[in-house]
């Protein structure tokens, strides 16, 4: 289906006339993606666990640019909320970015208790093919340009100690994005970025006191930003990647080329 108003996005604001959904955007990677997709003329619907927090990022936001719901990523009836919400602001939804993931422990694959495991693999997969599922059944795909951008993880590809699980449940969100791309083609592209360690709240205790070590081991000399993402996931979510599906874009600063890992 052609749809006049999206058809030929300017360069400039490839975004316009368009709306997002970010979810995990209260603060870090998903809220730099919430500001990237805004300034390309997106409006935002972004999701997190914490309302007030979730508050105070929108009002950072262009007013009158994005919504806001508080939930968990991994609870059905917040999906519905916040499509609905979606449906009754905007009446479309073009970008679906599948940023909430989680990791509550650190340590042996050998003692990792297997109720977290359970925890990991509920948000970080099934609740990407759950928003992925529900983003399509509100219309994704109905107007041309329809994108979802997984955020994966290098710890995907190659084992890092310590996070192993949380490394496989984003080798299944990588895969999870090839095997869509490959079922909801041509009408929905489906990619993904996997970043190295960018500096966020999540990531703090792989680098906090020791950056100038960590930072080290990267060819780039320095650590991600969420904007080094943003940058990233707008391209992929733009009509200027709309050749590109099933791709996994590694984010590292040359990481995993210097055989490192997060
Ligand atoms: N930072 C890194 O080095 C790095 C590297 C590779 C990949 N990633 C991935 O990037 C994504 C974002 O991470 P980040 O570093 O930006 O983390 P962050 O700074 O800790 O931000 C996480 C955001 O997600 C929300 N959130 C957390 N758990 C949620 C849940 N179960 N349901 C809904 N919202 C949730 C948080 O708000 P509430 O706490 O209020 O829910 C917050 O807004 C994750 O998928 C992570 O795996 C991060």
């Amino acid at each position: 289906m052609t749809d006049a108003a999206t058809s030929t996005p300017g360069a400039g604001e490839p975004f316009r006339g368009r709306v997002a959904l970010v979810t995990g955007a209260s603060r870090g990677i998903g809220l730099a993606i919430a500001e990237r997709l805004i300034a390309g003329g997106a409006s935002v619907c972004l999701t997190a666990r914490r309302a007030a927090p979730l508050a105070e990022a929108i009002a950072q936001l262009p007013e009158g640019r994005a919504i806001g719901l508080a939930g968990g990523a991994d609870d059905p009836a917040h999906r519905s909320e916040v499509f609905a919400a979606i449906e009754r602001t905007y009446g479309r939804i073009d970008v679906l970015v599948n940023n909430a993931g989680i990791n509550p422990v650190f340590g042996p694959l050998a003692d990792l208790d297997l109720e977290a495991a359970r925890k990991i693999l509920e948000v970080n997969v099934v609740g990407t093919l759950a928003w992925t599922q529900a983003a399509l059944a509100a219309g994704l795909g109905d107007h041309d340009h329809a994108a979802v951008v997984d955020v994966s993880s290098v710890t995907g590809d190659v084992p890092s100690p310590g996070i192993a699980w949380y490394g496989v449940s984003k080798a299944a969100v990588s895969h999870l994005t090839r095997s869509l791309a490959v079922e909801l083609a041509p009408r929905v592209r489906v990619n993904a970025v996997a970043p190295a360690v960018v500096k966020t709240r999540f990531a703090r205790a792989l680098y906090e006191e020791r950056e100038d070590e960590v930072s080290a081991t990267y060819p780039m000399g320095r650590l991600g930003q969420p904007a080094d993402v943003a940058e990233a996931v707008a391209f992929l979510a733009s009509p200027a990647a709309s050749w590109i599906t099933g791709q996994v874009l590694t984010l590292d600063g040359g990481l995993l080329q210097a055989g490192g890992t997060a």
